[in-house]
This record gives C-alpha cells, sequence and structure tokens, in this order.
C-alpha cells in the first residue's frame, strides 16, 4: 500500500522530539524521506536511526532555525543526500514564560529569532527547492497562542505566533501559482517536554496548571503529539491539494469555547 508521502522528502524543524518527533516518524510510516533537523544531536540522531531500523529513509541535520548559514546546509543536504524537498514543517519553536512587563529584551530577541525570524529563514530557504520539486507545502507550527491572548502570560510566545499566522497568509497569496501550499497549524496543549514542567507540581502531582487545562479544553484533556501529526501529514500531502492560507486547530475544541 502506497502511503500518503510515498516519494516525497520532508524537512521538520525541531524534529527530536515532542510534535516534530511525532510527525518525523508517522511522515516515514507514509513513505517520505525525512530530515529531522534539530539542535539535539543525540535525539535526532536516534530518532533517524529508528526510522532507517524500520527500513525509512531519514537523516538528522543540526540546524538552529535562526542561523541563516545553517538553512542552506540543511538544504544542500537535502537536495545532495535525498534528492531534494516537498514538505517543510516550521515547527521549532521556544516558550518563555513572563508577561510584557517581565520579559527582557534578550529574551524576547531570543524567542523571536527562533519561532518567528527562524520559520521566516526556512520558507525562504526550502522555496527554491520546492520549486524546482514542481510545487510543495508549507506547515507553520503557529499555536492557539497565535489566534488569543492566553492568560496573560507568554508575552513574546504570542506575539511571534501571531505573526506566523499573518506570514503563513501572505506567503499563502504569494506562492499560491506556483503551486506551493502553506497552511498554518495551530495545537492547544499537547503531552510534550515544552509543557512538561508545568504539568506536575513539587509533590509530583498534578498541578494548577494541568487542572486549569482539563477544564479550559471542552474534550477535557490534553492532546497527544500523534494526534498533532496527522494533521502535519495531512497538510503536507496531496490530500490537502486545495488548501492554502489556512489556520487549522488541532486544540480538542479549546478556542471554539
Ligand atoms: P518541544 O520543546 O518538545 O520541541 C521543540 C523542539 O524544537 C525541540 O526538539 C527543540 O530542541 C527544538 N528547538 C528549539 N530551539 C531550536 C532551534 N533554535 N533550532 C532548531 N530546533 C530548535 O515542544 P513541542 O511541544 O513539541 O512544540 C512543537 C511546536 O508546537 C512548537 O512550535 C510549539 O510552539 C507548538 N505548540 C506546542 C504546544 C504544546 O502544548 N506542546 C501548544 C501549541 C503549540
Amino acid at each position: 500500500m502506497s502511503g500518503r508521502l510515498e516519494g516525497r522528502v520532508i524537512l521538520v524543524t525541531g524534529g527530536a522530539r515532542g510534535i516534530g518527533g511525532a510527525a518525523c516518524t508517522l511522515a516515514a510510516r507514509e513513505g517520505a524521506a525525512v530530515v529531522v533537523a534539530d539542535i539535539l544531536d543525540a535525539e535526532g540522531e536516534a530518532l533517524a536511526a529508528g526510522i532507517r531500523s524500520r527500513g525509512g529513509r531519514a537523516l538528522y541535520a543540526r540546524l538552529d532555525v535562526s542561523r541563516e548559514e545553517a538553512w542552506a546546509e540543511a538544504m544542500e543536504r537535502a537536495a545532495r543526500e535525498l534528492g531534494g524537498l516537498h514538505a517543510l514543517v516550521n515547527n521549532a519553536a521556544i516558550a518563555r514564560d513572563g508577561d510584557l512587563e517581565q520579559e527582557t529584551l534578550e529574551g524576547w530577541n531570543r524567542v523571536l529569532a527562533v519561532n518567528l525570524t527562524g520559520s521566516w529563514l526556512g520558507m525562504k530557504a526550502a522555496i527554491p527547492l520546492l520549486r524546482r520539486a514542481g510545487g510543495g507545502a508549507i506547515v507553520n507550527v503557529s499555536s492557539i497562542y497565535g489566534a488569543i491572548g492566553g492568560n496573560g502570560a507568554a508575552a513574546a510566545y504570542h506575539a511571534t505566533k501571531g505573526a506566523l499566522r499573518i506570514m503563513t497568509k501572505n506567503a499563502a497569496i504569494r506562492y499560491a501559482r506556483e503551486g506551493i501550499r502553506v497552511n498554518s497549524l495551530h495545537p492547544g496543549f499537547i503531552d510534550t517536554p515544552m509543557i512538561a514542567p508545568f504539568m506536575k507540581d513539587a509533590a509530583g502531582q498534578k498541578s494548577g496548571m494541568a487542572q486549569w487545562i482539563e477544564t479550559m479544553t471542552p474534550m477535557g484533556r490534553v492532546g497527544t503529539p500523534e494526534e498533532v501529526a496527522e494533521v502535519i501529514v495531512f497538510l503536507a500531502s496531496p490530500a490537502a491539494s486545495y488548501m492554502t492560507g489556512s489556520e487549522v486547530y488541532v486544540d480538542g475544541g479549546w478556542t471554539a469555547a
């Protein structure tokens, strides 16, 4: 049976773990050759090796998304070692807690560099390869916090995720006639290392934050990385051929409430 990404090459930033890791694993299962791109070398290498051990094609590329020259190297490897690129998933991000008064200029600049500039650099680097492939797909992983104000914390994170949402629509329009689709994906709270520190209190019990998340989520639970990966693979695949500039929520109903 042929997979949903058979014959395609996909690069996932932040691909070593969490949502990105699940996306790499599922994309490989669906027939894609995968570039696992991250700065966590041991985890990234292990994930790529796991895919190869199951008969898939994968390589790990060290890629700090905020560095333009690192993008050029990763694109060169995708072209040389895997034959090109058909899909880019801008998934890498960092989160910081502070509200806008607590945030420092240094912290603000770092969050913007990774979450927003990193995604822009990724699109800029990938589009020539997608064009060469006759078209392709970009999935920008934003957040429910790219559309709503949350609880007033994590000011820099919200700023980047909101900007990513509208940068996606701008790019979608620019590249629509070239067969390059660009969509944003907005997860709710997902069980990954990013949120793990906030989910338990000092005694190892369910934290107040975890209880608040369950109360606020109509489905009453956090999501799994695999539930988000399904939608990433769908958006990257030909099944989403008439979707561009869309914002897709995978949030257990959070933003419907
Ligand atoms: P995570 O922290 O488990 O994974 C993020 C990955 O990005 C890590 O492997 C990390 O090493 C990598 N990364 C960080 N800085 C990088 C850089 N400069 N260059 C390359 N890679 C870098 O987080 P998670 O939860 O898997 O997040 C994935 C995406 O989903 C992020 O964009 C996040 O904002 C978004 N998201 C996550 C939610 C959640 O509840 N977990 C909710 C909404 C959105």
